[in-house]
């Protein structure tokens, strides 16, 4: 079955205008009701970095999970950030923003790969111990817009060290959408068949208008859980890049209805969290077409 992963986290993190903590908890408590797989919320990161998510322990507090089967997975960028998330039972992913791009890890993390390795361990450790399960994002996997070395065997070097220490769920991601359908295959095919063991997500930040040669390239290669966002907002304010948004859920939810693959989501309440979203995000955000 295809795994839907809801993501407003990415679409709020970039938006300076702070939204209301009830906010957020009405909108995220409508997209709980939909079936997503996972919702990833919000994040445990330094309020510095990330104002408008300061507030998510008062979020996570909020959301109403008595009558839903949707995971919730929070980004932790350290092990300080997986200490506070692991004492919230009601979370059971820990993200972490890993890169292939020591650029990248620089300006989102302040780290590099070596040094960012040795932190995944460390919080995949303590997820052990929690009960939680950890996600490690893969940025920059697609491509690279720093000039950093860049290949799908890099992509498969770092996967391969990853499942060495018993990483089971990697997102491969598209920070800055620099990714097209050649290099989305070919690092999908890099590891997809290597690690039958892990699960292979695709973080697409992708224009509307190219999106769905990337969803078919990645679906081609083997990729069944994707991460969208409904409004299709969103991105990584430390990139120094343009954000450009993420996958919306829509243009998902269209390539496959063309392949007759079932979603499972109930499009009732889909349509019912879309019609928050304007109570929800300030008004005035360039919310891209499609
Ligand atoms: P630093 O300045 O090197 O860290 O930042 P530090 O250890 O010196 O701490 C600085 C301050 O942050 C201290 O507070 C710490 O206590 C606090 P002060 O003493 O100055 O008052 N701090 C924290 N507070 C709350 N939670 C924490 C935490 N850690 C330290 N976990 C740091 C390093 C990692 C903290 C910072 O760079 C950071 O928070 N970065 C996060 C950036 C971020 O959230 N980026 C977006 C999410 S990742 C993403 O979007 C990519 C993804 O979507 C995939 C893709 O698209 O590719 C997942
Ligand atoms: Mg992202």
């Amino acid at each position: 079955m295809l795994k839907i992963i809801e993501t407003p986290r990415d679409a709020m993190q970039g938006i300076k205008e702070f939204i209301p903590t009830k906010k957020k908890i009405a909108y995220i408590n409508a997209l709980l009701k939909v079936g997503f797989d996972t919702i990833d919320f919000g994040s445990f990161v330094s309020p510095k970095a990330i104002p408008q998510l300061r507030d998510t322990a008062q979020v996570v507090e909020g959301l109403d999970l008595s009558d839903t089967k949707t995971k919730l997975l929070a980004i932790i960028p350290n092990l300080k950030g997986a200490q506070i998330a692991e004492s919230f039972d009601q979370i059971n992913y820990l993200g972490y923003p890993f890169s292939i791009s020591n650029t990248f890890l620089q300006l989102n993390i302040n780290s590099d790969i070596g040094k960012s390795f040795d932190e995944t361990e460390k919080i995949l450790n303590l997820s052990h111990k929690s009960g939680k399960e950890l996600v490690v994002y893969v940025s920059m996997a697609f491509g690279n817009p720093y000039g950093d070395l860049w290949s799908p065997e890099i992509v498969y070097e770092w996967t391969r060290r990853l499942h060495q220490i018993g990483v089971k769920i990697i997102a491969l991601s598209d920070t800055t959408g620099v990714g097209n359908p050649d290099t989305i295959g070919d690092s999908f095919r890099a590891v997809i068949n290597e690690f039958p063991e892990i699960e292979f997500g695709a973080h697409l930040h992708t224009h509307p208008e190219n999106c769905t040669e990337n969803i078919k390239a990645a679906f081609d290669s083997g990729c069944r859980r994707f991460d969208t966002v409904i409004n299709g907002l969103g991105g990584c304010p430390m990139s120094k890049q343009k954000m450009i948004g993420n996958l919306k859920t829509r243009n998902l939810l269209q390539f496959l209805k063309e392949h007759n693959i079932d979603h499972g989501l109930n499009l009732r309440a889909f349509h019912n969290a879309r019609a928050l979203e304007a109570f929800t995000f300030p008004s005035g955000l360039s919310i891209p077409k499609s």
